[in-house]
């Protein structure tokens, strides 16, 4: 593992202040994006010729030190396909998807448990805690399943069944907060420090930033060590977004490639504090949100400065986008590509469609797409727009209704 240099903890405005230890960061009081730098160089990073599946491949810079990995689900090392369906449909010759829905709980967030819980396996935690507007208590609660520990959840009172039952059979203990996931998130720290838990909180952890970063490593490995042009990510509270722009800022500067790709962040028009202040609204948090898109469905986005730096420094944009297009998403991509999205994880490729129709993205462009969590969680949104054929069950039915 290469050495880490600083931590600083970012708050939503903007101002930082320094954190010594890792410790020392994930136990700091209040809101903010934890960022880890390292001494890079080129031997961070595997070699073509290494071995190591998944996020572990990238430990190099993970800050994780020596020693076998006991956290045992796989993670990472989802694949990055190149649709024709999809391609053809829209006009992309060089579209790819990064299919994150294929972690053991169906979403990214299954990057942030693994590292969390590896570090709390480390140090013999026995519970951990999360606030999630319902895929990361999902993965915490599968994550702490698999590890031996307890999950202590809090999530908003309208979180998706699905995602609600998967907890529970996971044997977590839900906290449903009437008053919405920011209250979530203050409560779940709350608890953290009152009982003494791992606190596995998006981005206020740097571990979750951290793991999220590998996503880009994967992708310029996957294509050949080279880059995209662009990648399209969606935004809730940012770390995602921010992770990946993390993850080609360490590759160059590990001499590894020259540039950063142009980063899109998608929002949902629902609930879009961070697209409002990219737009140079006053005032952008706050308000209920009012979209189908759970995920992303943040009114104060714990990396709402970091995640504008990042999409400005790389010369990209932030788009919000109706949740009609948002739903009519999901048909086209699992018709173009067989991948099941919910509403979170269909948003960047909404986003991509209207990138590519203000001329924001060039259809020759070499374009990544994350697809970031699964549809099984959420069939309430799975609408087919076909209907089935009843027949008997003679194929002269079958021959009929074909010809
Ligand atoms: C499926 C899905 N996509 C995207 C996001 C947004 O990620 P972030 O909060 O890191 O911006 C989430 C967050 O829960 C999610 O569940």
């Amino acid at each position: 593992m290469a050495d880490v240099t600083e931590i600083r903890l970012i708050d939503p405005e903007g101002d930082s202040r320094p954190a010594e230890t890792i410790e020392a960061a994930i136990a700091a009081p209040g809101m903010h994006h934890a960022e880890v730098r390292y001494a890079y160089g080129a031997d961070c990073l595997p070699g073509p010729e290494e071995q190591g599946a998944g996020i572990w491949r990238y430990r190099g810079l993970l800050p994780l030190g020596p020693g076998p990995v006991r956290y045992p689900l796989p993670v990472g090392g989802t694949p990055l396909l190149a649709p024709p369906g999809l391609r053809a449909a829209l006009g992309t010759p060089e579209l790819y998807l990064k299919d994150e829905t294929r972690g053991p709980s169906g979403s990214n967030k299954d990057r942030a448990t693994a590292l969390v819980l590896e570090y709390g396996l480390r140090r013999g935690v026995a519970a951990a805690t999360c606030a999630s507007t319902g895929n990361v208590a999902s993965s915490l609660a599968l994550g702490a399943a698999a590890a031996g520990m307890r999950a202590y959840v809090f999530v908003p009172a309208e979180v998706s069944d699905a995602k609600l039952r998967l907890m529970l059979l996971a044997g977590a203990e839900v906290f449903r907060v009437e008053q919405g996931y920011e209250a979530a998130f203050r409560l779940s720290r709350a608890a953290a420090r009152a009982f003494g838990w791992l606190d596995r909180n998006t981005g206020v952890n740097p571990l979750t930033v951290e793991a999220k970063k590998t996503v880009a490593f994967e992708i310029w490995e996957q294509l050949g060590r080279s880059l995209p042009d662009v990648v399209v990510a969606p935004i809730g509270d940012g770390p995602t977004l921010a992770a990946l722009a993390k993850g080609f800022r360490e590759l160059q500067a590990c001499g590894a490639t020259s540039r950063v790709p142009r980063l899109i962040g998608v929002q949902s028009e629902g609930c879009a504090p961070v697209y409002s202040a990219w737009r140079g609204a006053a005032r952008a948090i706050g308000g209920a949100p009012g979209t189908i898109a759970e995920g992303i469905a943040v009114p104060e986005p714990v990396s709402l400065f970091v995640v504008q730096r990042d999409v400005r420094e790389s010369g990209g944009t932030i788009l919000a986008v109706p949740d009609e297009e948002i739903l009519a998403a999901i048909p086209a991509l699992l018709s173009g590509a067989g991948v099941c999205a919910e509403p979170a994880g269909a948003a960047a490729y909404a986003g991509l469609q209207r990138a590519v129709a203000a001329g924001l993205v060039e259809r020759g462009e070499r374009i990544v797409t994350l697809v970031t969590g699964s549809g099984f969680k959420t069939p309430q949104y799975l609408r087919p727009l076909r209907t089935t054929r009843s027949i008997r069950g003679e194929l002269a039915e079958v021959v009929a209704a074909l010809t």
